[in-house]
């Protein structure tokens, strides 16, 4: 199997949708990322670019979706792709978030991409609470599918407070885990923010698992360049569990690594 998760298929884009002013999902059939989980991400590849990781953020039968929001390069030219184009996908590649009931999600901008195919596959379960955050309403993706995920409570927060509870996403976090009791908080965004919530599931000893971003080339574990401490984002993340993060408290948080691998800091 993994042989053939690792070759490229060349795949039609079949639908664009905007999720909010700078965030688009790019729909396209693949049988193989169609079975991912919650939390595996793709190696996206264009013509002429470097290829890209890219959450899984929508399954439905055989069609998936990433969502991209342009950042550089390759970035732009996935968030300037027309209906009917082709791209190169490999994937999925590593491992997922698990799915435990009562538990608060909460992401950041893009990092809302993996958590909302989580929110979606936990629905049943109920007594869950999601978190979108943004700078403001045009940097928020996913708030009309977010209203649709009924058995989750859902709480918009915005810096300029044009939609929702007006703050940073740790001091809405904070104020709803006064009055509710959560089993397992699952995150993905900027780093300073994960690690936050991380300080925060140790203090209140409640389960955590983040997924984190680190830049990659390979996706399977070669080239090293996705290290974090002992670990490779890639192969033993992205999602990290709250034990993982404890062994490299040091970095999470506080380090990454540039292109060319060299440590810097947040
Ligand atoms: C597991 C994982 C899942 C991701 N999911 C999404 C997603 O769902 N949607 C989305 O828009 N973005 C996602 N990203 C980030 C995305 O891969 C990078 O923004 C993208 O590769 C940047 O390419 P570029 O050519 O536009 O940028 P560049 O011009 O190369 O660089 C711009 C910035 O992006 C960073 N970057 C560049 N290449 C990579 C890389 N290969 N891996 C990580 N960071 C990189 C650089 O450090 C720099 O800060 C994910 C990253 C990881 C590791
Ligand atoms: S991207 Fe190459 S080892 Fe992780």
């Amino acid at each position: 199997l993994h042989k053939d998760i690792s070759k490229l298929r060349i795949v039609r884009v079949e639908e664009i949708v905007e999720e909010c002013k700078t965030m688009k999902s790019i729909f396209f059939k693949d049988e193989l990322l169609s079975k991912a989980e919650a939390g595996q991400f793709a190696m996206v590849w264009l013509p002429n670019y470097n290829e890209m990781p890219m959450s899984i953020s929508y399954i439905s039968n055989s069609t998936v979706a990433i969502t991209v929001k342009p950042v550089g390069r390759g970035t732009n030219a996935l968030f300037n792709l027309r209906k009917g184009e082709l791209i190169g996908v490999r994937g999925p590649y590593g491992n997922p978030f698990s799915l435990k009931s009562n538990s608060l999600i909460i992401g950041g901008g893009i990092g809302l991409a993996p958590l909302m195919l989580l929110a979606e596959r936990l629905r049943k379960t109920g007594n869950s609470t999601i978190i979108l955050a943004g700078k403001g309403k045009e940097e928020l993706p996913f708030i009309e599918r977010a209203k649709k995920i009924k058995d989750f409570e859902v709480v918009f927060v915005t810096e300029d407070g044009s939609i929702g509870f007006k703050g940073l996403a740790v001091e809405a976090a904070l104020s709803i885990l006064k009055n509710k009791r959560f089993g397992i908080i699952y995150t993905c965004g900027p780093e300073i923010m994960m690690r936050k919530m991380y300080n925060l599931s140790k203090e209140l000893n409640l389960e955590f698992e983040a997924s984190l971003e680190r830049y990659m080339k390979c996706g399977f574990g070669i080239c090293g360049s996705c290290a974090i401490g002992k670990y490779l984002v890639c192969r033993d993340g992205p999602v990290f569990k709250k034990f993982m993060l404890s062994e490299v408290e040091n970095e999470f948080g506080i380090f990454t690594r540039d292109s060319s691998g060299k440590i810097v800091r947040f």
